[in-house]
């Protein structure tokens, strides 16, 4: 079984949430749930694998607004997302954090899903950097998700002969597990399902309908 990551960034509110779970509560066991980390608590009361979309590399102190993953493993949430591009993008996110955020998020017990990707045209060395800066010092298990910049919340996906040889480089360098992210939907679910080096999906835009969500995981084996 695959797994699958919900990322809903900041998207949904309260009421939305309550419809959600009510829809999706039998399939809890199939998904990794990363909601508004203000939702985190209703998730896990309800029986999800939760996780939160963002950490701070401190477990306590005097950073207004921040998350400590010692506050998110004491909730009970599972995994964290870390470095993904909006992050690195619209925060000025570096690797030296991502990777302060990691060691931190391991420290306390947390599964880190490490977020990475590249542009068209890219060499393969853009990949490599961000992982190996970000894993820099790291011995334990980070999943990675392999994420192209492009294909984020677009719609368009790249060939599955890409992902596939991406997917591949990254597990020559580093043998973690890989998920692919980037406007995983119902149209495209079929043919993802092709890849054979895979380890699961982190899904944003088409996480936030649970009927969406549903007919994707009758695909996904
Ligand atoms: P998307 O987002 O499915 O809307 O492309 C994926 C992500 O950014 O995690």
């Amino acid at each position: 079984m695959k797994l699958v990551v919900l990322n809903h960034k900041m998207n949904l509110n309260y009421e939305d949430i309550q419809k959600y779970i009510t829809d999706l509560e039998n399939y809890r066991d199939k998904i990794v749930v990363l909601p508004s980390a203000i939702y985190a608590k209703e998730f896990i009361e309800h029986g999800f694998i939760t996780g939160l979309q963002n950490i701070y590399c401190r477990e306590k102190g005097m950073y207004t607004g921040e998350i400590s993953p010692v506050q998110a493993q004491s909730l009970g949430a599972k995994y964290v997302l870390v470095g993904h591009s909006e992050r690195r993008r619209l925060f000025a996110e570096d690797d030296i954090l991502i990777n302060e955020k990691i060691k931190m998020a391991l420290k306390n017990h947390l599964k880190v899903i490490l977020c990475v990707g590249d542009e068209i045209g890219d060499p393969p060395e853009v990949l490599a950097s961000q992982i190996t800066k970000a894993l820099k010092g790291i011995t334990e298990e980070v999943i990675i998700a392999y994420e192209p910049v492009y294909a984020i919340g677009t719609g368009k996906v790249p060939k599955i002969e890409d992902i596939k040889k991406q997917v591949e480089y990254i597990k020559n360098l580093v043998n973690h597990k890989v998920l692919y992210g980037g406007s995983v939907s119902t149209n495209n679910i079929k043919s993802l399902e092709q890849l054979d080096n895979i380890d699961g999906y982190l899904i944003g835009t088409s996480s936030l309908s649970s009927a969406e969500v549903i007919k994707i995981l009758e695909v996904v084996e």
